[in-house]
């Protein structure tokens, strides 16, 4: 049975970052609402409670029931989570005048106990929280303090049960993985055979369980996410999976050609379909942002629906759902604020199920099973693009001609960051989260080119840092390769004559455009 951590989520922002963290220890965890915690479980072998944007005094602060599995397998709360066990257990959480945000050290530590194993007094923790806790429940002792926060650790003496108030997630906290592999492993017993390795095994033998003889459909996007599914299920199930992949005209330079293929090579059985006949008519003469989407959604469905009609006998429809495309994170008010994502539209008669063989995944976990399954490093490490393509890039109506400019310009400069090497080593295209170039094509400007007054468009350049597109900040890109990017962009570009960086974080920007 795999052994599986649970981590119970109560709003805080770093929940998911929990789980990572869990999963780099190579351990099985899954991330559920504070209030599911499943009692009937075998596999459950420790319980991590998160923080949250509440305090414990708050009338509509989320409540858990710790009997579930206080005393039955051993329990780590973490700032919120370790202030709800100190309050529910007759110790006492209150206000403090000078909030603690930000770094401190652990001026006093309890080396004798398994939690802080391997770790030196003085090291530096993270804090984020306004309230503090100024009495422990009764046979519980101090583990740790700083010099502001007598119970910054504390342990109990009869159960396994232990709670920081700090967070051991963040990479500000700098013994923070330690902890927690003190915890997950030596405290909870994880055997840590979570890998890519033994991911692709078991779910190859169970796709073909849960398959057997049926034949599914599944929406191939260039992306991770969707070719690393397709592999997989091909490895399970061979040419009864069939692949769509939709060419809107508006992917990057030669990439329909490139991905099909790429794909080929990997043996996948794919039908490439070029509608973009129909979406560049349909999306002529619109500028407004929101409607391109929605042009482009409607026809993509359109589209796909009509081809996954003619496999007439197949049975289901794979996605390549991933595990942050399906955590319910909470927000203050308890509503759900990121929802499941949704088969987007197909015809009720086809009587699909649904097959997402990577909803537990975290996107460094599905490029990891992707090397795993052997496939080209280019195509797992792709940065992320967005559906609706170049038509979100295009500041203004959209044209094969302009869409053909974009392309060159991009190519351009995404060609240029896998050439260039940075100081450690690194490919820059490996360093950025994403990148990409903008037309703005209702834009005109003033230049000269030789003796020749120019008066062309400018294209600008984004490349953001980001490990979640949540939020993002502009890439730090060297002065150098800027240089030759602009200049390699506007001489061979015909209609460009002027580029220009984007040095806007998100929030409050976005990473695309439009
Ligand atoms: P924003 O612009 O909202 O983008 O900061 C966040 C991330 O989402 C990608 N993105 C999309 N992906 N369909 C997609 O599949 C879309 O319509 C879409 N819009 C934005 C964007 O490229 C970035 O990675």
């Amino acid at each position: 049975m795999q052994q599986k951590i649970i981590i119970l989520d109560f709003g805080s922002q770093t929940t998911q970052l929990i789980g990572r963290r869990v999963r780099e220890l190579d351990t099985f965890c899954e991330i559920l609402p504070y209030n599911k915690f499943p009692t009937d479980d075998p596999s459950v072998i420790g319980v991590i409670l998160s923080g949250s944007p509440f305090s414990v005094h708050d009338p509509d602060a989320f409540k858990v029931d710790l009997s579930q599995f206080v005393g039955r397998v051993p329990v780590l709360g973490i700032c919120y989570g370790a202030q709800y066990i100190a309050n529910s257990g007759g110790g006492k959480v209150e206000k403090t005048n000078s909030r603690e945000y930000g770094r401190a050290h652990l001026i006093y530590i309890d080396n004798t106990n398994p939690l802080f194993k391997g770790v030196e007094t003085g090291a530096q923790v993270w804090m984020s929280h306004g309230d503090t806790i100024t009495a422990i429940p009764d046979h519980c002792h101090a583990i740790a303090s700083t010099a502001d926060v007598e119970f910054a650790a504390y342990a109990s003496d009869t159960v396994p049960l232990w709670a920081v108030q700090f967070h051991p997630e963040v990479m500000h906290t700098l013994p923070g993985m330690q902890l927690l592999r003190n915890f997950v492993v030596d405290i909870c017993g994880s055997s840590q055979q979570w890998s890519a390795a033994s991911f692709v095994e078991t779910t190859v033998s169970q796709l073909k369980q849960q398959l057997g003889q049926d034949r599914v459909i599944l929406g191939l996007s260039g992306g991770v996410d969707s070719s690393v599914c397709a592999v997989l299920l091909n490895r399970a199930i061979g040419d009864r999976l069939t692949c769509i992949f939709v060419d809107h005209g508006m992917l990057r330079k030669d990439e329909f050609r490139k991905v099909m293929e790429a794909y080929q090579g990997l043996g996948l059985n794919v039908v490439g379909v070029d509608a973009s006949e129909k979406f560049f008519a349909d999306l002529a003469g619109v500028t407004e942002p929101e409607q391109k989407r929605k042009i482009i959604g409607r026809d993509f469905i359109e589209v796909f629906n009509a081809e996954a009609a003619k496999i007439t006998d197949a049975r289901w429809l794979a996605q390549g759902t991933i595990y942050p495309d399906r955590i319910e994170s909470l927000n203050i008010t308890g509503k759900v604020i990121k929802s499941h994502h949704n088969v987007g539209g197909l015809p009720e008669e086809m009587h699909l199920q649904l097959c997402e063989p990577l909803k537990w995944l975290f996107k460094d976990e599905v490029r990891r099973v992707g090397h795993e399954l052997g496939m080209p490093e280019r195509l797992i490490k792709r940065h992320p693009f967005p559906g609706p393509g170049l038509a979100v890039r295009i500041l203004g109506d959209i044209t094969r001609e302009r869409v053909r400019v974009l392309q060159e310009a991009d190519d351009i400069y995404i060609e240029a960051m896998f050439n260039y090497t940075c100081e450690d080593g690194q490919l820059l295209y490996d360093k950025v989260w994403q990148a990409g170039a903008i037309l703005l094509a209702d834009v005109r400007s003033v230049g000269v080119m030789g003796d020749e007054r120019t008066y062309e468009h400018p294209v600008a350049l984004r490349a953001v840092t980001s490990t979640d597109a949540m939020t993002a900040d502009w890439a730090h890109l060297p002065y150098d390769f800027l240089a030759r990017v602009s200049n390699d962009i506007i001489n061979k570009v015909k209609g460009v004559n002027r580029v220009c960086y984007d040095i806007s974080s998100k929030p409050p920007a976005t990473i695309e455009w439009e």
